[in-house]
């Protein structure tokens, strides 16, 4: 049988995100709005662009969960996005609300889906999808580290005027603020940066990667970034699709790893079939393990306010 992904939200992330998916031909491809006509619109025109770019699989757009049922891999970006002079936080309540039903209607249609979080703030909505769902938390994830990581290693590849693929660059913990940046184990041919650009140099790519959504939200003036993060899930559900048990940052519940408990932020995942696989702990420096803790701390308060029962 084809393999089945529904996109729920039909937005700039949700539309960009089904479009990369129909042309990855990673499967059928379903995007789901509550708008009426948006998501239907948006499919058919993605639809027929299959004669010229030369996709096979299928992609319907609708307002209705049954379109979805039996779903392999569901990713979640409905909801509101940032507006200038609004943090990833300030959307926490309202979307917590959409997350509710939105995950009421995979367990009801797809029970066996592996769950891909993109909605904000992502920690704590992976953390609500999971608890209300019930799935094992090896089918629940978030998009972070993979979007944050590729605005760091674009940023250093830059500075240092080397091609992107001659980077690797590593952002763990909360998707925000408290970000984790890891320079010491993001290298350039192998090279770790902290060996290669004085402190001053390395802090400046570390602050801006940390405002790099803002960045984007204030240049745009309405919404927020939407290709890179839609590339960022795109590799995600290909890694699960694929059976890649490729490792990537992403959110993940965690349960005594790196000596946190009950809470979900962004740590290096193996992503396969299964979804999370393994959970990577790396070697952290005493300042590494530090600023996780921190910001875990940061992404539990957000966790905190909206917890289930
Ligand atoms: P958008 O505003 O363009 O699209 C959101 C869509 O969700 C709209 O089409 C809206 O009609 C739909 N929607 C609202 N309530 C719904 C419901 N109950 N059921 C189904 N659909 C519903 O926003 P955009 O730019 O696509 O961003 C979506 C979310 O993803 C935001 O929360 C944003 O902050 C987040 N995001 C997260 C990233 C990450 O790295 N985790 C990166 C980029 C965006
Ligand atoms: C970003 O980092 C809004 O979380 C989104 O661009």
């Amino acid at each position: 049988m084809a393999v089945k992904i529904s996109v729920i939200g039909a937005g700039n992330v949700g539309a960009t995100l089904a479009q990369r998916l129909a042309e990855e031909d990673l499967g059928d491809v379903v995007l789901l709005d509550v708008v009426e006509g948006v998501p239907q619109g948006k499919a058919l025109d993605i639809q027929q662009s299959a004669a010229i770019v030369g996709f096979r699989g299928s992609i319907t757009g609708t307002n209705s969960y049954r379109h979805t049922a039996g779903s392999d891999v569901v990713v979640i970006t409905a909801g509101a996005s940032r507006q200038p002079g609004m943090s990833r936080d300030d959307l926490l309540k309202g979307n917590a609300r959409i997350i509710n039903e939105v995950v009421a209607n995979v367990v009801r249609f797809s029970p066996e889906a592996i769950i891909v979080m993109v909605t904000n703030p992502v920690d704590a909505m992976t953390y609500l999808a999971l608890k209300l769902s019930r799935f094992p938390r090896h089918r629940v994830l978030g998009l972070s580290g993979v979007l944050d990581s590729a605005r760091l290693a674009s940023l250093i590849a830059a500075e240092l005027k080397v091609p992107v693929a001659a980077v690797s660059a590593l952002v763990l913990g909360e998707h925000g603020q408290n970000m984790v940046v890891l320079p010491r184990l993001s290298t350039v041919r192998g090279k770790p940066l902290t060996d290669i650009l004085p402190p001053e140099a390395v802090d400046g790519l570390v602050a801006r990667t940390v405002s790099g959504g803002l960045e984007i939200v204030r240049l745009l003036k309405a919404g927020s970034a939407f290709y890179a993060p839609s590339a960022a899930a795109a590799r995600m559900v290909a890694a699960i699709i694929g059976d890649k048990q490729e490792v990537l940052p992403c959110a993940a519940y965690l349960d005594g790893e790196y000596g946190l408990r009950d809470t979900v932020i962004g740590v290096p995942v193996r992503l396969g079939g299964k979804g999370i696989e393994q959970i990577v702990e790396l070697e952290l420096a005493p300042g590494e393990q530090k600023a996780l803790t921190a910001s875990a701390n940061a992404a539990g308060k957000l966790i905190e306010a909206i917890k289930p029962d």
